[in-house]
């Protein structure tokens, strides 16, 4: 016999002596069992069993008998993953100390309404993952110390109105993950000591105005991936203390005045993946909040003073809109910002202001946008910018003030724009030889016009064996003259110029030296 044969032997000859079953594993007033050759519930558990662990299993029923032996000590049960798909009224009667029950994955589509009537001092009711369909609108009602109830990845498409009225003590509702369609004005009454309701992934389109009336201590409130096509003005107006709100992936196309101002503590808001078309002021108030998360809407215009009272965001994302126009004064307020994302929008233009007042910038997105034009001064007042992303616009020049501003800044992404290498090009030119280690992918940052200069690194301009411009009549002498200055460089061309110069006045004081001796001494000539 091999060692684990015997150990095998030994803790069943244990088991035996302290009435664990077979299958399970008793220690310290707790019993485990595991195992799907388990089909009835085991038995017999110790006396002085406290918490029963049941998992794997192919039980399929819970009867008030199973828990007879032991019911005046059991404070705590598990069952997960196992083929249960019945619970008959009673199990739970006599199991009075009961503080805790996990019942998740197994077959179970509905419950007794009055399961839990006994058990006053339940504080943990766990019934995520199953296939619940009802929630019997009596279930929860006596369960007046319970503080965390998770009914998540059920199949619950409504909840009753008086279903949770009588769980004043309640901290933490999990809802997310049913096909819950409606939320009556009521669901949520009278649950003053919440803390965090989860909604998430349901099929929620409207939320009652008056539906979180009663939850003055909410913190969190996750609303995303459902299909809300509106919230009421009124909806978040009695919670001071919320700090987390999420309302990402949902079908919400404007937000009504007034909805964030009363919202204090927010620290965290998602928005993203919805409809929104516009931004109304009024639509935040002052709050705590670090990240504003807008990617994936519609917008179309950021209007003056909008984002006026976020004093504290750090993280703006306006990725992924179809933003065109900025007001000057769209981001004022934002005293704090150190990064924006524009990326992905329609912007052609920016106006010089734009970023006035945002002295903390650190990284600016504009990438895949068609801007045509960077504002000389754009960059005013900005002394920390460290990552700045332009490629895949329209740009064909950039200024040498704006050029100038960027010498602090680590990271210049500029491929993919239509570079003119004219003579408009040599501030570029300049800056990029000057700092070619701040350009990601420098010699990607090539010229696209004129034609016969198209895909030259402008960084390499200079050095590089151009084609000789072949003279056509139709070819433009103003292009030619640019395409020579480029090759010779303003500098050469500067010393070029100077020293024919001063060839040219040298030669031509020699040549007047020598005439005027030649003349004098012809004249001499003739005197004499
Ligand atoms: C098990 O329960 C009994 C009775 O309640 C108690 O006396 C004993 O200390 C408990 N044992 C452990 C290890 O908790
Ligand atoms: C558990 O139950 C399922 C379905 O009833 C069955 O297919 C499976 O063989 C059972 N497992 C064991 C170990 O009896
Ligand atoms: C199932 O129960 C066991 C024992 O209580 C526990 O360790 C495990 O985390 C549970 N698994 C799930 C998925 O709930
Ligand atoms: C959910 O419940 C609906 C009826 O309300 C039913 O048609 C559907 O099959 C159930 N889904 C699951 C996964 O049990
Ligand atoms: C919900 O409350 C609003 C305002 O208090 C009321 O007008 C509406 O009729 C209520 N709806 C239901 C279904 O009770
Ligand atoms: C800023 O908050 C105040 C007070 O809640 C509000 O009256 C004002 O309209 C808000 N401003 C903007 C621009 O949203
Ligand atoms: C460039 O930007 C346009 C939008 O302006 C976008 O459709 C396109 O996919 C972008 N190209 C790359 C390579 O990212
Ligand atoms: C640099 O440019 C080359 C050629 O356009 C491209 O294949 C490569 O992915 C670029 N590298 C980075 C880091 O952008
Ligand atoms: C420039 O480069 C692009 C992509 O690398 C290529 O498709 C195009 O044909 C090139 N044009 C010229 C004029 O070389």
């Amino acid at each position: 016999m091999e060692l684990g044969q015997y150990i095998i032997i030994g803790i069943c000859a244990v088991n035996v002596v302290w009435g664990c079953p077979q299958q399970c594993h008793c220690k310290d007033n707790a019993t485990f069992c595991m195992g799907y050759g388990i089909k009835d519930f085991p038995s017999p558990i110790p006396s002085t069993t406290k918490s029963i662990h049941i998992s794997y299993t192919n039980i399929s029923s819970l009867k008030p008998a199973d828990f007879d032996a032991f019911s005046e000590t059991l404070t705590k049960i598990t069952i997960n993953n196992s083929r249960i798909n019945e619970v008959q009224r009673h199990t739970f009667d006599k199991t009075h100390k009961l503080t805790t029950i996990v019942c998740s994955g197994t077959e179970l589509v509905s419950l007794p309404e009055d399961l839990f009537q006994k058990l006053r001092s339940l504080t943990f009711l766990m019934l995520s993952n199953n296939k619940l369909n009802k929630l019997p609108s009596s279930l929860l009602t006596s369960l007046q110390s319970l503080k965390i109830l998770d009914l998540s990845k059920n199949n619950l498409s409504s909840i009753p109105e008086n279903a949770f009225q009588d769980l004043i003590h309640l901290e933490k509702l999990m809802l997310q993950r049913n096909g819950i369609r409606e939320l009556q004005n009521g669901t949520f009454h009278g649950l003053t000591k919440l803390k965090i309701l989860s909604l998430q992934n349901n099929n929620l389109k409207v939320i009652p105005g008056n539906a979180f009336e009663d939850l003055v201590n909410l913190e969190t409130l996750h609303l995303q991936n459902n299909v809300i096509t509106n919230l009421p003005a009124e909806l978040f107006g009695h919670q001071q203390k919320l700090q987390k709100l999420y309302l990402s992936n949902n079908q919400l196309s404007f937000l009504p005045e007034g909805i964030f101002l009363k919202l204090p503590n927010l620290q965290q808001i998602s928005l993203y993946d919805n409809q929104l078309q516009s931004l109304s002021i009024n639509t935040f108030g002052p709050m705590l909040l670090r990240d504003l998360w807008l990617y994936d809407n519609m917008l179309t215009r950021l209007e003056e003073n909008v984002f006026s009272n976020l004093t504290h965001v750090r993280l703006l994302v306006l990725t992924r809109n179809q933003i065109s126009h900025i007001s000057p004064g769209a981001f004022n307020g934002l005293n704090e910002l150190e990064e924006i994302s524009l990326h992905t929008n329609c912007l052609t233009s920016l106006d010089e202001r734009v970023f006035r007042g945002l002295p903390k910038l650190v990284k600016i997105s504009l990438e895949n946008n068609k801007i045509q034009y960077i504002p000389e001064k754009l960059l005013d007042g900005i002394h920390y910018l460290y990552q700045l992303e332009l490629q895949n616009n329209s740009l064909t020049s950039l200024p040498k003030t704006f050029l100038d501003s960027l010498s602090n800044v680590d990271s210049v992404v500029l491929t993919e724009n239509p570079w003119r290498c004219d003579h408009g090009i040599v501030p570029l030119q300049d800056w990029l030889k000057k700092y070619p280690d701040k350009v990601k992918n420098v010699t990607s940052v090539v010229c696209f016009s004129p034609l016969d200069l198209r895909n030259i690194s402008i960084i390499n301009l200079f050095s590089h064996p151009l084609p000789i411009p072949t003279f056509t009549p139709s070819d433009n002498s103003a292009v030619l003259f640019e395409k020579e200055e480029l090759i010779i460089g303003s500098l050469e061309m500067h010393m070029i110029i100077t020293a024919v110069v001063c060839t040219v006045a040298i030669v031509s004081i020699i040549i007047c030296v020598v005439c005027w001796r030649q003349n004098k001494q012809d004249s001499q000539k003739t005197v004499i």
